[in-house]
């Protein structure tokens, strides 16, 4: 595999379709062949995303518009944070891995406002740094649910199987008609066995490296 460029790879998906599981499998991976990675989620851990942990787990209550808007401007952090934001790892050579990224809120805030508002507000992001790679584990909202109630004590405010439902279905139309070719979105049946879909992930991982290199070295002939 060529060890050359870094990567910003998102995962996505419903409250425990695995994303953690197959993030930490990914990084061993990377960093097995040379790629130093950063692993990050949102709502991130910098201020703009705890309060919106806050909301989420009931302490704080705001708008969902205001939630919407919450998301938008966490991400835009992530992105910037200095030392440690996306940006700032991916300029000196480090991989980025996060769990989640924009069409999270395109899926999870979709029923709170006209969904090109909530493009809109994440439109920024999408042109200063889509992801080179987006897997969607995708699950069954009962057995993600069912994985959800036996592993935590507290099931927070989106974990319920309607909103769950609603959820998915919103995921896979904000790719039909947000995602583009750039951002290599591949939708994983989540339901295998974790070691099956690990090696899925990392075929993919593989084939858009070296397509990414082909098109790199071909530019450089220019
Ligand atoms: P997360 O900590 O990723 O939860 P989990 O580990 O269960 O996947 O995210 C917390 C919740 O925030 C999750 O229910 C999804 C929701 N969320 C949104 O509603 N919009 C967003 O843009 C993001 C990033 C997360």
């Amino acid at each position: 595999m060529e060890e050359s460029k870094s990567l910003f790879i998102v995962f996505e998906g419903l409250d425990g379709s695995g994303k953690s599981t197959q993030i930490d499998l990914l990084q061993a991976r990377l960093e097995a062949h040379g790629m130093p990675c950063l692993v990050t989620a949102e709502p991130t851990e910098l201020p703009t995303g705890r309060i919106i942990r806050d909301v989420i787990e009931h302490r704080l209550e705001a708008h969902p518009q205001a939630v919407a808007a919450m998301f938008a401007a966490d991400r835009i952090q992530h992105l910037h944070e200095p030392e440690t934001g996306i940006l700032a790892e991916l300029s000196k050579g480090n991989s980025v891995i996060s769990s989640r990224y924009y069409f999270s809120s395109l899926a999870y805030q979709a029923d709170c406002a006209d969904i090109d508002w909530i493009a809109s507000l994440n439109q920024r992001a999408k042109d200063l740094r889509p992801a080179d790679i987006t897997f969607f584990l995708d699950l069954d909202p009962e057995v993600s649910l069912a994985r959800i109630t036996t592993t935590r004590e507290q099931v927070d405010l989106f974990e319920n199987l309607e909103k769950l439902t609603v959820v998915r279905a919103a995921f896979k139309r904000a790719f039909k008609y947000w995602g583009d070719k750039r951002e290599h979105i591949h939708v994983i049946d989540a339901s295998k066995e974790v070691g099956e879909i690990a090696e899925e992930i990392w075929a993919i991982v593989k084939e858009v490296t070296s397509s990414q290199e082909h098109t790199r070295r071909y530019k450089e002939k220019e």
